[in-house]
């Protein structure tokens, strides 16, 4: 139903789904502005035209007033060009950053000493593009430390426009393990002229400026992707230093839930699994497991469980949780794991020598691979998530939309959209642990394994999982209330 109000909205963010991806943001980013624009109002997407982008399926036109333009950031003048792209599936305006001299790497992310000024500019290139356009947003949707500069642009460098004088500004917290923080050297690149005592000046004194910490102080509203979250970056444990900031502003603070993109994650309709299938068939997700074993070389019973494993190889997944505990847990009890991944080089050698001793039952797909990423989550029976902390996390929700039950942490996200399973009253949706102890993964694990040969109970779990709705429609829904309430529209 279209909006009879519409708002006016920018997202300006370093990924979008399918365009440029390497997590959760960009799957968020892709759907929630679809349903912003499905609901009827006006989103226009600033995304950087990386070298790496996938241009699968898109549709690119020059626009003729954002070619040739140029922007002095400190002592650098860029070049640069905006050109409008229309996606295919979604149809959701993504304007594409034209920049080679920033854009052109092997990834979206880079160790580079002008990753500060990659950033600076696509947040100062979302506000020109707005005054270039005549497009006064009614809100400011900023994502993680990438663009969190602009609610503090808006309010100095920029705040002579009268175009912005109804704009409001939304940061919205995906990680707060990753803030931007930068050496103080770099401060002449924030083009401040006179506003430097807006930045953290402890901060500034100890040598650094934090992105993410500019925008927690400067946005009008903040947001986080689940109320678990919200609560837990306010204190000391999670919030990675910024838990006293987060306090004061707990009355601008607001924890929305992440959902489900249904056009690209549905086993009823996913065109990249071996066969689909729905809660009342479950035929298709028993193929859907053959298959993934054989293409992956897993030789075991299909009787027994497949724990199935998708995620960035870093600290904050509960990695080193799982090397305390699969390769013991591996001796004693009969099941075969899929692993698919990429990271830290320690996290990789692990896997792929857990694969080398047990071939068999073991397999570690090191990479970025989106096919095999449905085919795990279509095919496995669990799936395991032990993270240290988890904003939201996005892949225990598929797998619950799946009939893969989640094995989890109760942290974050993770705590808010799974449910312990209650075998006497046939309740829940998957197994929660909530030390971070070897013990306690391996307790759950084991009762997963356990509850798995009670095969009655097990398909009563899938059922329960898979008949939870993560729509986006609803938490869309949210982000327009708080939208309307800042902006008084
Ligand atoms: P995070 O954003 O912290 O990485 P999320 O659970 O929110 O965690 O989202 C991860 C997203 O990235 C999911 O869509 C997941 O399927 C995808 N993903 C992660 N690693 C890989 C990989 N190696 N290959 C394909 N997709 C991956
Ligand atoms: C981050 C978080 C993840 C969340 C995603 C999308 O990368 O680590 O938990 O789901 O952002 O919001």
């Amino acid at each position: 139903m279209a909006d009879n109000n519409p708002l006016k909205i920018c997202f300006a963010s370093s990924e979008f789904a399918p365009l440029a991806k390497t997590g959760g943001l960009a799957d968020v980013n892709g759907a929630l502005s679809t349903q912003l624009l499905r609901a009827g109002h006006d989103v226009r997407v600033l995304l950087p035209d990386y070298a790496t982008l996938n241009r699968e399926g898109l549709f690119v036109e020059r626009v003729d007033f954002l070619q040739g333009l140029s922007i002095q950031i400190g002592p650098w003048k860029i070049d640069y060009a905006i050109d409008r792209a229309l996606l295919s599936a979604t149809g959701v305006p993504v304007y594409l950053l034209r920049c080679p001299t920033l854009y052109d790497r092997s990834g979206l992310y880079t160790a580079a000493a002008d990753e500060h000024l990659r950033f600076i500019f696509l947040s100062r290139a979302a506000i020109e593009m707005c005054q270039r356009m005549r497009f006064a947003p009614d809100i400011f949707h900023c994502h993680d430390w990438h663009t969190s500069l602009i609610p503090l642009y808006l309010k100095t460098v920029y705040a002579w426009d009268k175009l912005f004088a109804g704009t409001r500004s939304v940061v919205t917290i995906h990680n707060i393990g990753y803030q931007g923080i930068f050496s103080a050297d770099i401060l002449p690149d924030l083009d401040l002229d006179g506003a430097e005592q807006y930045l953290h000046q402890e901060d500034l004194a100890a040598g650094r400026i934090n992105f993410l910490k500019t925008g927690l102080l400067f946005a009008d509203l903040l947001t986080t992707v689940s109320p678990t979250y919200a609560r837990e970056i306010q204190g000391e444990q999670y919030g990675m230093g910024l838990h006293q900031l987060l306090q004061s502003r707990s009355d601008t603070l607001v924890g929305i839930l992440n959902g489900v993109d249904d056009d690209e994650w549905n086993p009823e309709n996913d065109a990249l699994i071996p066969q689909t299938f729905s809660r009342s068939d479950l035929s298709g997700k028993a193929v859907c497991k053959q298959t993934l074993m054989r293409e992956l070389g897993l030789t075991g019973a299909p009787e027994q469980p497949l724990i199935g494993v998708v995620t960035r190889l870093v600290g904050q997944k509960g990695i080193d949780l799982m090397q305390r505990v699969l390769p013991l847990l591996l001796t004693k009890r009969e099941f075969s794991l899929a692993v698919l991944g990429s990271g830290e080089p320690r996290f990789e050698q692990f896997f792929s020598w857990m694969q080398q001793e047990l071939r068999s039952r073991v397999c570690f797909y090191r990479g970025y691979n989106n096919r095999l990423a449905h085919w795990i989550e279509a095919g496995s029976d669990m799936f395991l998530m032990p993270s240290i902390y988890e904003p939201c996390g996005l892949n225990q929700m598929y797998s619950l939309k799946y009939g893969t039950v989640p094995i989890v942490r109760e942290t974050g996200g993770l705590a808010d959209s799974v449910q312990l399973v209650d075998p006497g009253a046939r309740t829940g949706t998957g197994i929660v642990f909530r030390e971070y102890d070897e013990t306690r993964l391996a307790w759950a694990i084991n009762l997963a394994l356990d509850l798995y040969n009670d095969k009655p109970l097990w398909k009563q779990i899938m059922n329960n999982g898979m008949s939870m709705d993560f729509s986006w429609q609803r938490q869309a829904k949210q982000y327009v209330s708080l939208f309307r309430q800042l902006s008084g529209k």
